[in-house]
């Protein structure tokens, strides 16, 4: 299909029931996957949705960091449960490295990274990077770049709201906030190892730069979730382009209609 085609399909939202999870180095050609298999992930996502009742109806420490977190993010379920899940995953298996969200907006996840981290007796540092200005301007390397410049400015999470966030949750500590553009900071100031790196800055650009700089830095065994796989296909396409260039084999693990995760091969 034509880089133009594909945009167009894929700038509807919520169209990953038609992505693979596997990773393959052409990347674009193994997106669209017969009927049988987007019913399977059509079922996977009410999977989640039971689950998210569950933690309603039977409410457990997750749940109650749920509550906390999830008005400051724009994360559904699936995904917050994801990172939940990757924090405690990298703590019991002992990989070394601090956590990293690329993209944070209002704080909502990156409170969670550190509630969860907290909740395992792990003082693990939390680095946050965002512009604190919402989201810049979409380039046309964004094949749905048209539908991409109207969120431009949107979601908008300011500095100052997001240490309020953490200070009355009581994960001040450990933290250290990024202000300004990935391409500007990400070259300045990295950790020298992580742990989980959480990419969430929806465009092409955005996720590219990310992992230019923060791949080579995850352990091997860490976890790396990618939020906007399912809604940008800038973001797909990122990923895509940098296990193509790299030559990565890594299984998506699928968390809901946007979020991928995998375990760094
Ligand atoms: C979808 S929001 C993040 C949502 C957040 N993780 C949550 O829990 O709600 C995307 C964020 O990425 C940031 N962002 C995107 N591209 C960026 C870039 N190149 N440099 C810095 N921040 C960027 C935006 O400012 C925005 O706050």
């Amino acid at each position: 299909m034509s880089g133009s085609g594909l945009a167009q399909v894929q700038s509807i939202s919520c169209r990953p029931q038609h992505m693979s999870n596997r990773i393959d180095q052409s990347g674009i050609s193994e997106f669209y996957l017969p009927e049988r298999k987007r019913q399977r992930n059509r079922l996977r996502d009410l999977t989640s949705k039971l689950s998210h009742l569950r933690t309603i109806v039977l409410p457990g420490a997750f749940s109650r960091m749920l509550r906390q977190v999830q008005p400051y993010s724009m994360m559904g379920y699936a995904r917050l449960k994801g990172i939940h899940n990757g924090v405690q995953s990298v703590f019991a298996r002992s990989i070394d490295g601090d956590l990293v969200e690329c993209g944070t907006a209002r704080g909502g996840c990156a409170a969670l990274m550190r509630l969860t981290a907290k909740r395992c007796r792990d003082d693990r540092t939390l680095w946050v990077y965002d512009t604190f200005e919402g989201l810049p301007r979409p380039t046309d390397d964004n094949p749905d770049c048209e539908l991409a410049l109207t969120r431009e400015k949107t979601c908008l999470g300011e500095f100052d709201e997001v240490e309020a966030l953490f200070k009355s949750l009581d994960v001040l500590d450990g933290r250290h906030m990024i202000k300004g553009l990935f391409q500007d900071t990400l070259p300045e100031t990295t950790p020298d190892r992580i742990a989980l790196l959480h990419l969430d800055g929806d465009w092409y650009e955005s996720t590219h730069v990310c992992l230019d700089h923060l791949y080579d830095k995850v352990s091997t065994g860490g976890v790396i979730q990618i939020d906007d796989y399912g809604h940008w296909a800038g973001a797909r396409k990122a990923l895509h382009e940098f296990f193509g260039e790299r030559g990565i084999e890594a299984d998506l693990k699928y968390l809901d209609c946007s979020g991928r995760q995998f375990v760094k091969p």
